[in-house]
């Protein structure tokens, strides 16, 4: 049985982690697509090279000629300007959808069954422009980044706490921007709620409520620490990890709920509109979406973030 083949478009920051990890995991034969010549032939001969240090039998291979994605199984992009410093990953829709115009175009006419993975920025405006220029189903089309979000939010708790980052369960809602949505009410330990172990290590509600406040912050803002860290680009380990987890879910059909930039059908009273939520991933892609119950402070959040990722969308008058 052939191996799954795994498309990335771009090959830049996250591109050359996500060409990495998809061979050390062996998910399946990988191709990277770069408009800049001669590069991406550079970086995957370079990690091939280590396949024997790495113990790794899957292809690597780069390509400046979308006829090369042919057949793939996962296609995921990141084709598109990373922000610098200042800038709002909203600053870059217009150059980013002049080339996620042209990615989408090549995806379409030469891997038309694969499932689709976006990281390229502004989120949600890129995945939605994605899945109406490629005409592929919804559920094989997708974005990237509540896992990165929810992620951060579950490693700052781990780390105030003190516990491992494995037992902590932590979630995002929304559109990967500012007014994405930390919630606080499911942020969990090992089943215990965050809040309380807060409230046990400082004996203060106040004080426990101070601290969570200031992590869910962080996680809203931790795109744009990274950022002005660097002063060049953003963050691209952590992304790229984040998109290999999806990508092995629908290539190992695992089922996991993932936080994801999906089409949402009537789910918190949104229809017919991209932004994440939990999904689950299988074989047939985005499979099912889990709509959580809200209370009214949390609707009201995730309104907001849906209303900032429906004018940002608005502008661009697809
Ligand atoms: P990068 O600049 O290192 O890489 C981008 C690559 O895209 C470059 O190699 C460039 O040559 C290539 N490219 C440009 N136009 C192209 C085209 N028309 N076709 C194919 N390739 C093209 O940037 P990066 O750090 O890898 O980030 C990539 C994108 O991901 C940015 O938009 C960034 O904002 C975004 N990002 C998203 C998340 C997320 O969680 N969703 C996280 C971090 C970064
Ligand atoms: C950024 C990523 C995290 O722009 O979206 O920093």
């Amino acid at each position: 049985m052939a191996r799954p083949k795994i498309s990335l478009i771009g090959g830049g920051q996250i591109g050359g982690v996500l060409a990495q990890l998809c061979a050390l995991r062996e998910l399946g034969d990988v191709v990277m697509f770069d408009i800049v010549e001669n590069m991406p032939q550079g970086k995957t001969l370079d990690i091939a090279e280590a396949s024997p240090v790495d113990g790794f039998d899957v292809s690597v291979t780069g390509t400046n000629d979308y006829k090369d994605i042919a057949g793939s199984d996962v296609v995921i992009v990141t084709a598109g300007l990373p922000r610098k410093p200042g800038m709002s990953r909203d600053d870059l829709i217009e150059v980013n959808s002049k080339i996620m115009t042209s990615v989408s175009e090549g995806i379409r006419d030469n891997a038309p069954d694969a499932f689709v993975i976006i990281i390229s920025n502004p989120l949600d405006a890129m995945v939605t422009l994605c899945q109406k220029i490629t005409g592929f189903p919804s559920e094989r089309v997708c974005g990237q980044a509540g896992v990165l979000d929810s992620s951060r939010f579950a490693a700052f708790i781990a780390w105030e706490l003190g516990v491992s980052v494995k037992d902590v369960t932590a979630i995002t809602l929304g559109g990967h921007g500012d007014t994405m949505v930390p919630l606080v009410r499911y942020a969990s330990v090992a089943g215990i709620p965050v809040m309380e172990l807060l409230e046990q290590k400082y004996g203060d509600a106040a004080k426990a409520q101070e601290v969570m406040t200031a992590m869910v912050e962080r996680t809203k803002a931790a795109g744009g620490e990274v950022v002005k860290l660097l002063g060049n680009g953003s963050a691209f380990y952590s992304p790229a990890s984040s998109a290999v987890a999806m990508a092995e879910s629908f290539l190992k059909d695992q089922k996991r709920v993932l936080p994801t930039c999906a089409l949402l059908d009537g789910q918190y009273g949104v229809d017919n509109f991209y932004v994440g939520v939990h999904c689950v991933i299988g074989a047939g892609g985005i499979e099912k979406i889990l709509e959580l119950k809200l209370d009214e402070t949390e609707q009201a959040l995730m309104d907001n973030s849906v209303a900032a990722v429906k004018e940002l969308v608005g502008s661009m008058n697809l």
